[in-house]
């Protein structure tokens, strides 16, 4: 264990609410690791919309809490029955978002899953990756997807769309894309063929593919889609999948990622660091800040346009 002071930088609640209200930088009481946990000193802590909705409620717990979920760092203690790391490495992955009263936006974060950083992958680059590569990857494997399929992403210039999309074509499928102008270009350059979202995508989808969509994965903020994807599938809601609007699907009988039994994907962290490293795969990164300047970033998540990953800067 690296010797340092009891107490640390964090932004955490104290209470549920509007993020803006209840959010604060403080300093909180640097965790120890328990049992399957490791340490780190955080160098980059990616966001993800799911930071606010913790401070609404998700994952209810014990207060207070602290946000961020997508870690990079080195590591600074390890749990009883940790093998495989050691202190000084340099590994991502997922803060223990339930387990403690701090999270990734701190300058020390306990991780339940991680992977080593390989060479060559920057800090910064790998905090994009955890909850986007997690999330796309078990959605693609939940709706089966194969060189076989034609699938839709909705939402393709969200990071977890992004990363769905890249995932798809490396199985060799046909992929064609929803998204803004600000993915539009580099993911038609990825090998997807790209439409806009928004209404009337069911007639614009079918005007730009060359076929039937077999599939359809939903990653798009929650606006209405779903009765427009659903077309696209030929009316079939088996062959739909939603990350987002639970409350749609659950009317149209769409699957959900909370629905589904596939489990976590957090085993791929490390495969997918190594693509990155290599080039072969990303999840870009919008702008990085200092932990104190978290509220910048929060306003830019919460525009609905973050146009790429936010991460935040612990050391500065
Ligand atoms: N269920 C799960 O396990 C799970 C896990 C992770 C994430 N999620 C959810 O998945 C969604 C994506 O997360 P993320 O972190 O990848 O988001 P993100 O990167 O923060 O998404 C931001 C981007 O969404 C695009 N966008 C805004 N409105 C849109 C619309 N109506 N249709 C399509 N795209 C739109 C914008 O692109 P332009 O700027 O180009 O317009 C924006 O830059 C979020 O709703 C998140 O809560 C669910």
């Amino acid at each position: 264990m690296t010797d340092h002071a009891s107490t640390m930088n964090a932004v955490r609640f104290h209470e549920y609410g509007e993020p803006a209200d209840v959010l604060r930088l403080e300093r909180a009481e640097v965790p120890s690791p328990g049992p399957d946990r490791i340490r780190v000193a955080v160098h980059a802590c990616g966001l993800n919309p799911a930071d606010w909705a913790l401070c609404g409620g998700l994952f209810p717990g014990k207060l207070p809490r602290g946000i961020g979920l997508d870690v990079s760092g080195t590591v600074d203690a390890v749990g009883e029955g940790v093998t495989g790391v050691a202190v000084g490495d340099a590994v991502l992955g997922a803060a223990d978002y339930a387990g403690g009263h701090s999270a990734g936006a701190a300058d020390f974060a306990i991780l339940n899953h991680w992977a080593r950083v390989p060479s060559g992958l920057d800090l910064v680059q790998a905090a994009a990756l955890p909850l986007a590569v997690e999330t796309a990857y078990r959605s693609v494997e939940s709706l089966g997807v194969t060189a076989e399929h034609r699938l839709l992403v909705n939402g393709a210039g969200t990071m977890v769309g992004f990363a769905a999309v890249q995932i798809a074509l490396m199985r060799g499928t046909r992929v064609l894309a929803t998204a803004g102008d600000t993915y539009a270009e580099r993911l038609r350059a990825l090998g997807a063929t790209v439409t806009s979202y928004g209404d009337g995508l069911a007639a614009r989808v079918k005007e730009v593919a060359d076929g039937p969509v077999d599939l359809v994965l939903d990653v798009a903020p929650p606006s209405g889609a779903l009765p427009g994807l659903l077309q696209v599938a030929n009316g079939d809601p088996r062959r739909v999948l939603t990350v987002t609007d639970m409350t749609a699907a659950t009317e149209l009988g769409i699957r959900t990622s909370f629905t589904e039994t596939q489990p976590l994907a957090w085993d791929v962290l490390g495969e997918f660091a190594q693509h990155t490293a290599d080039g072969r795969f990303t999840i870009p990164v919008a702008r990085t800040f200092p932990l104190e300047q978290w509220r910048a970033a929060l306003e830019i998540s919460q525009s609905g346009h973050a146009r790429g990953k936010l991460v935040l800067l612990p050391q500065g």
